[in-house]
């Protein structure tokens, strides 16, 4: 098992590009399956969940290029999905289990193939995690639904002799905001429906925006993106393209925190800004100084400078769907305002659950009284490295930061959990003077 060890105190200092988004990229590389012709996605990361990706279309009968070497002038990566056998429609429980994610072949698979069974994905690390909104969007557009030995199973009845999925109304709302995975699934799975679908609560997230963007260049007809409202003109058939992903809003926003929390000053290069404006927004709260050049065209994929004006200021923050605080960045915030000088009151209202890393801060010093779904924040002068235990991905950022500021040495076990979402996260890291290492958890200082 793989361990960081991390020696805090440390100002981090330089220049990094935020690499493609991850989120993005697992839907996009599903919508791959709604054609046979190939899908160029450039800028995919090379991470645990991308490869698990890889795994599952591979199973499904597509032939998958993956080039991670980046290209030396433009830093990017690309992968070539092209479906060659479309007999197979079954995403096992051994995929569906290690990446929660492989949900999103359901809407694809079930529009191209007819049908599709997908296992049915269980809780994690960060609560329950239903599947409801996206069966009940499918069902709208005329697919039959059922479970069936741990599997979701869709089918569009008649599909042999000609049956296609039909347009609808489809109210995608719950308590809690939309889904971005179900509107991911029923926006795919409209663009080759007979007729007009309207998709009303969609998610908002600029993944879904990116994934429409992909859709269109394939010859789908959507509009609203980006809204709550997606109108999808159904086609008979889409073509191959050739599209590059948007970078990460997730890991440009824990960057931003690690130059933040170290008191240091980054230059971020491919910064998607524009996605991300509550995240700077509480961040501007905290002290942190975000500029942005005057003559940036393009604010999904801008340079920006991150550096601290002071000390920090404590800060309300309740995570929302688009474009509110997002749950993703919750664990890192977190960490940030434990050192802030005053309370800081934290809601998490996405993963009410989300709180695996409340504990583990605790072990460092943080003062932190959770009551349900709120976390107020004492802040305190300075926290101490300690063994702490990685849960979930962000959680487990969360921890890297507060590693990185605290006095002494931070062992966080588990380190896998980072792999799925952060690509060599401590390289690039110690690029930029963190003291961090990847060990072997026999090696540890703490161990
Ligand atoms: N929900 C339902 N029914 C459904 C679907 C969702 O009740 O059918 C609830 C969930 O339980 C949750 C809320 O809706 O309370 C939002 O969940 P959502 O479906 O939007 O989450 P997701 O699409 O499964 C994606 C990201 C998550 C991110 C959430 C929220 C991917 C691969 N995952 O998940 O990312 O936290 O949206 O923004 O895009 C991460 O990257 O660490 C991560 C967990």
């Amino acid at each position: 098992m793989e361990v960081f060890e991390i020696e805090g105190g440390g100002r981090l200092e330089g220049r990094l590009r935020v690499n493609g988004s991850k989120n993005a990229s697992l839907p996009l590389m599903a919508a791959a399956l709604l054609t046979d012709k190939p899908v160029i996605l450039r800028d995919v990361p090379d991470l645990a969940d991308i490869r698990n990706m890889i795994r599952l279309l591979t199973e499904l009968g597509c032939e998958v290029e993956a080039d991670f070497e980046p290209d030396p002038d433009s830093g990017e990566r690309s992968v070539t999905i092209r479906p060659v056998d479309e007999t197979h429609s079954h995403a096992r429980y051994e995929v569906v289990r290690t990446m929660r994610a492989s949900v999103c072949v359901l809407g694809p698979l079930l529009a191209r193939r007819g049908a599709a069974r997908v296992s049915m994905p269980g809780g994690c690390a960060i609560g329950d995690r239903p599947v409801d909104l996206h069966l009940r969007g499918l069902e709208a557009l005329g697919a039959r639904v059922c479970l069936d030995s741990g599997d979701i199973s869709v089918s569009i009845p008649g599909f042999e002799t000609g049956g296609r999925l039909r347009g609808a109304t489809v109210f995608l709302g719950g308590s809690f905001g939309s889904t971005v995975l179900g509107t991911a699934n029923v926006l795919s799975a409209a663009t080759l429906a007979e007729g007009i679908t309207m998709i009303e609560s969609a998610a908002c997230e600029p993944e879904i925006v990116d994934l429409a963007k992909l859709l269109n260049s394939m010859g789908a007809k959507i509009s609203g993106a980006g809204s709550p409202r997606l109108v999808i003109e159904g086609v008979e058939s889409l073509s191959g393209a050739d599209h590059r992903v948007i970078p990460d809003r997730i890991e440009a926003a824990t960057l931003m925190g690690a130059a933040a929390i170290t008191d240091g000053a980054l230059t971020l290069d491919n910064c998607p800004v524009d996605a991300m404006l509550a995240v700077t927004e509480h961040l501007r709260q905290i002290g942190v100084e975000i500029r942005v050049g005057p003559h940036e065209k393009d604010l999904l994929r801008a340079t920006c400078r991150v550096s601290r004006g002071g000390d920090l200021k404590p800060v309300v923050a309740t995570t929302q769907p688009h474009p509110g605080f997002p749950t993703d960045v919750q664990a890192q915030l977190m960490a940030l305002v434990s050192l802030a000088d005053g309370n800081s009151v934290i809601t998490e209202k996405i993963f009410p659950e989300r709180f695996l890393h409340v504990p583990e801060l605790a072990r460092m010093g943080a003062r932190l009284h959770r009551q349900g779904a709120t976390v107020v924040v004492s802040g305190v002068r300075e926290l101490t490295g300690a063994p702490v235990m990685a849960s979930d991905l962000r959680a487990s950022a969360g921890l890297v930061l507060a590693g990185m500021a605290a006095r002494g040495v931070t062992t966080i076990n588990r380190v896998y959990h980072l792999d799925r979402g952060y690509e060599r996260l401590e390289q690039r890291l110690e690029r930029v003077g963190a003291k961090i290492r990847r060990v072997k958890a026999e090696q540890t200082v703490a161990a």
